[in-house]
């Protein structure tokens, strides 16, 4: 067996973006020791794709907000399969998390009076999401970071962990390796914090970086937990499309909550064309009224560019498939009209907008400064002056680890997990800016009770034979004469069938197909073959990323062909309509069987109480 360094620790957290770093903090604030694993290099975390906001009822723009209303709103984009409870938790927590965050030095952008500002999201009734220009996941990084690393954790980074181990049914470590030198490390833990991220990686369009392979699905389904809703993958409607090198990178909704207008090529705003039946009455009715509203107007309604994301993503696809897209296959996204002298002619308060009445060029390149610079380095756009070619792009599983509402434990004693891979709060689509308040609540909540849980128990039993299986697996594609596959050929390979054939718009007969040809790259996977030695080896890490990648692709696509409805994410086109009465009240749940096999059944949601469900009918 090879050598390996050893850790010790009460808590463990795995993944270090705003959930990891949140539970950390509070594990630590629990007086337990902690560590913190990160796969890539501290503070580069897919948090900072979160760009415009996070979601937070805190009613500084418009005084009718409130966790009622946040809470309505996140169960009507969910399409009411969320879990009931985590979405009551996070709209009442979300409030006291983002003035934490101030607190700890999060440099919010303000109103005139000096309160932390609020933007428009799809799918939000109201200016919700506290922001910091378009960087707000990344000021939040910042501020977690500067703040945990004060409390006393230790941080791991550029660590991949493998296996979770177990004593019996309970968590008792994680084994891993280190991306620099290739050496294994163990971690012996009471408690294990999954906070990995998501899963865009298995496909081949996203807003995702390298480290996105659902590492934590992957683990906690193999360690005994379940996994929950999987159908539900998000395509945020605004990616590049242009240059291709750079196609998928995220535009934030921020745009659109800037005032951002959606056009075909024939200049049609066409999200004006189809407008579900659940938001007519909070959408308006045609583009002048979108517009009034962008420049303030409270008795106009929302545009119907800030529908949910669901919703405009098909909305781009369809005008692209029927020949009505930009010259590089998405459509176009344009904030420059902001900028034209006519502009903000009926404007009745210009004190409101007085910056961007003078200075609409600075205005938007104060509000929008990284796309301000990512159009203009990367495709030569000046968005101040010409609209950006934009389409859908993988951006987040609303799906994953199944665990308590208020605790954030898996069925798998000692193990939790928060943020993007534990799943529940978002239902069937997650609204924009909600990503970034949940990782905040309830990664609060798993750190808090991980350290309780960690006090309450003695540390557990690992067997050598549990670790040497891990670094035999691990080894083995570096000592394989037989491999004769390449494993980027096999990650891209993936990423095509996942793209093409359980993508956007599903079908059930492609996603059979689908399946079929995972089966054959699961044998492949078997079969690839890392060259070079243990250090710094990409291709090595993409052959154990590999099983993952299979793992979550399998789970979506098994779920997804028994959700035989169009529900948020998920829309069947041989099954275009949602059907309430025999999906509305039960979510799709896979675990693994004794034998290995991905097994999959319904589970009913808990009945919501009543005195919520009057909270939804009030809202309505
Ligand atoms: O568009 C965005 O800024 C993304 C936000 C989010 O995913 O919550």
């Amino acid at each position: 067996m090879d050598s390996y360094e050893t850790h010790e620790h009460d808590v463990l957290v795995i993944g270090a973006g705003g959930a990891g770093l949140r539970a950390a903090i509070e594990a630590s604030a629990g007086g337990v020791s902690v560590g913190l694993v990160c796969k890539s290099l501290l503070g580069k975390a897919h948090t900072v794709m979160a760009e415009g906001g996070i979601a937070a009822a805190l009613a500084n723009v418009d005084e009718r907000d409130s966790w009622k209303v946040h809470f309505a709103d996140t169960m009507r984009g969910g399409q009411y399969v969320n879990n009931w409870r985590m979405a009551e938790l996070h709209a009442k927590e979300a409030p006291d998390r983002v003035r934490e965050l101030e607190a700890w030095g999060a440099v919010f952008d303000r109103t005139r009076d000096g309160r932390i500002l609020q933007r428009n999201f799809g799918g939000h009734r109201y200016p919700r999401l506290a922001h910091v220009g378009d960087r707000t996941g990344l000021e939040m990084i910042r501020t977690l970071q500067d703040h945990g690393i004060h409390q006393g954790m230790s941080v791991y980074m550029e660590c991949t962990i493998i296996a979770l181990l177990k004593d019996g049914d309970r968590i008792a470590g994680a084994f891993g390796y280190y991306r620099e030198k290739g050496r294994f490390v163990l971690f012996r833990a009471k408690a294990i914090v999954l906070a990995t991220g998501g899963v865009g990686k298995a496909f081949k369009i996203t807003s995702n970086s390298w480290e996105y392979t659902g590492d934590g699905h992957s683990l906690a389904y193999r360690a005994g937990a379940e996994l929950l809703d999987m159908e539900f993958v998000q395509f945020h409607p605004t990616g590049m499309v242009w240059p291709p090198s750079v196609r998928g990178i995220l535009v934030t909704e921020g745009v659109r909550g800037e005032g951002g207008i959606l056009t075909n090529s024939k200049g049609e705003r066409f999200m004006y064309g189809d407008i579900p039946d659940n938001y007519k009455n909070q959408t308006a009715k045609n583009p002048e009224e979108g517009m009034r509203y962008c420049l303030g107007d409270k008795n106009c309604n929302r545009p119907a560019e800030l529908l949910t994301r669901d919703h405009v993503a098909r909305c781009i696809r369809r005008e692209v498939r029927e020949g009505r897209g930009s010259p590089h296959g998405g459509v176009f996204l344009d904030v420059s009209w902001l900028t034209h002298s006519d502009a903000f002619k009926d404007f009745k308060d210009p004190a409101w907008c007085k910056e961007r009445i003078t200075n609409p060029v600075e205005h938007i390149k104060k509000k929008l400064p990284s796309m301000y610079h990512q159009f203009k380095e990367l495709g030569g756009i000046d968005i101040t002056k010409e609209p950006m070619e934009v389409g859908p792009t993988t951006h987040y599983v609303m799906g994953g680890i199944r665990v308590d509402a208020d605790s954030q434990m898996s069925r798998v004693p000692g193990l939790f997990a928060c943020g993007e891979c534990a799943a529940g709060i978002n239902g069937a689509n997650r609204l924009g800016g909600n990503s970034l308040s949940d990782l905040l609540v309830l990664g609060k909540r798993a750190g808090e009770y991980a350290a309780r849980y960690a006090k309450e128990k003695s540390a557990g039993q690992i067997h050598n034979d549990q670790i040497e299986a891990a670094a035999r697996w691990a080894l083995s594609f570096m000592d394989q004469p037989a491999g004769d596959e390449n494993p980027y050929k096999v990650q891209q390979d993936l990423q095509e069938i996942m793209q093409d054939l359980v993508g956007i718009v599903r079908v059930e007969a492609e996603m059979q197909k689908a399946l079929g040809e995972i089966e054959k790259l699961k044998d492949r996977a078997r079969r690839v073959k890392a060259v070079g030695n243990r250090e710094y080896n990409p291709g090595w890490h993409t052959c154990m990323d590999l099983l993952n990648l299979m793992t979550v692709s399998e789970a979506i696509a098994k779920a997804a062909i028994e959700r035989k409805e169009s529900r948020g994410a998920q829309f069947r086109d041989d099954f275009p309509a949602k059907n309430d009465a025999e999906y509305g009240k039960k979510n799709t749940i896979i675990s693994q069987a004794g034998d290995g096999t991905m097994q999959f059944r319904w589970e009913p949601l808990p009945e919501m109480p009543d005195y919520l469900k009057q909270v939804i009918e009030d809202q309505k």
